[in-house]
């Protein structure tokens, strides 16, 4: 069996060259005569992978001294608890904004630790826009705004961050790296591994400095994120194989030329697919163009009855993962950086194709 164009939303394709430098290390890393499966957390070793992989990190981010990389565990999920655990003490209220399922259950489990105050909702519009950020309802003295500037299940993005005093906490698990962003904005990151870093088990966190002071005694020792930069992510045994991988991750993406060049291709791969699917009146997308995302793009059959034919051919032409997520049906490609622009040319070629055999 040959590889095929994985659209997986995650855990998603990772690059190849990875894969195999991986398999080259598996039984033998680096001469020690053990995989980084089997070696000490602790030892001198991993203590380089690990370190390997925060300073790549760092320099593909451009994240200064102000900054803190955490890697923690959990999925992204424990992130929307850890982070009002952390956060909410000596506050009242943390403020969220709303623009999709992501966003939705970050905001569920905030309401466990305090008042979540809306700072504003596209709900009403199915989620296919981004809230007027002119107009967002912000309590100025609240312990954050949170935000998900990637809907993975939506296919919405948006760049821009609204003006606040607040410290913004961004989920970007399913956009990190594929688009120059300026660190220095937010409060904090967080991103789960599976999609554009690495395998699931590792979640990056990156904080600043300041924010740590709220962490306090009370917490869980592992949730405790002033104590798990005090123990550099190692409280216990991190997920150490996922930070190697992540670690060879950010080595490729340095190779191809770090996160510029690699939001020019991400570009041209997403404006490909929705040219595409615009031009088509057999495939559609409802997002607002202004926020459509270049990572995960969903678009539906004029004719849903199709959508079994589509995913079982599709499959058959090696394009895998193509159906969309279980809430919303219909199609999803998730495109993240490991997905070359010949994947998404074999995707319009079989939809093209699909579409001359199925449109009535
Ligand atoms: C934007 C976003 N946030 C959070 C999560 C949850 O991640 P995990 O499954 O690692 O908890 C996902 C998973 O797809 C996601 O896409």
């Amino acid at each position: 069996m040959s590889r095929v164009y994985n659209f997986c939303s995650g855990p998603a394709a990772l690059p190849e060259a990875v894969l195999k430098k991986a398999q080259a290390e598996m039984l033998d890393w680096h001469g020690v005569g053990v995989s980084v499966m089997e070696m000490s957390h602790r030892s001198e070793e991993f203590m380089s992978i690990l370190a390997s992989a925060k300073a790549r990190l760092a320099r593909l981010l451009d994240i200064n001294d102000d900054y803190e990389i955490v890697f923690a565990q959990g999925g992204a999920s424990t992130l929307f608890s850890q982070i009002p655990a952390n956060f909410m003490k000596g506050y009242d209220t943390a403020c969220y904004l709303d623009t999709g399922a992501w966003s939705t259950k970050a905001i569920k489990e905030g309401k466990k630790y305090g008042k979540v105050q809306m700072a504003g909702s596209s709900k009403e519009q199915g989620y296919t826009s981004v809230p007027d950020f002119s107009s967002l309802n912000l309590d100025e003295s609240a312990a954050y705004l949170h935000l998900c500037p990637n809907e993975t299940i939506g296919g919405l993005e948006f760049a821009d961050l609204p003006e606040t005093s607040l410290p913004i906490i961004a989920d970007l698990s399913s956009t990190i790296l594929s688009r120059k962003i300026d660190v220095s904005k937010y409060g904090m990151i967080y991103a789960g591994a599976q999609k554009n870093v690495g395998p699931a088990g590792v979640v990056i966190c990156i904080i600043r400095k300041d924010l740590l002071a709220r962490s306090d005694d009370s917490l869980p020792a592992v949730w405790n994120f002033a104590n798990l930069v005090a123990n550099d992510s190692m409280i216990n045994t991190p997920p150490t194989f996922a930070i190697y991988l992540a670690d060879l991750v950010f080595e490729w993406l340095e190779a191809q030329g770090g996160v510029d060049a690699m939001e020019a291709i991400n570009i041209r791969k997403a404006e490909a697919l929705y040219e595409f699917i615009d031009a088509s009146a057999f495939y559609s997308n409802p997002i607002d163009p202004a926020y459509r995302s270049r990572m995960n793009v969903p678009f539906i059959l004029a004719d849903d009855s199709l959508d079994a034919v589509f995913i079982k051919e599709s499959e058959a032409a090696g394009l895998r993962t193509l159906a969309g997520h279980r809430s919303v049906g219909g199609m999803r490609a998730s495109i993240y950086n490991a997905m070359p622009m010949e994947g998404i040319l074999a995707l319009i070629d079989f939809m093209r194709d699909f579409e001359s055999r199925y449109a009535k």
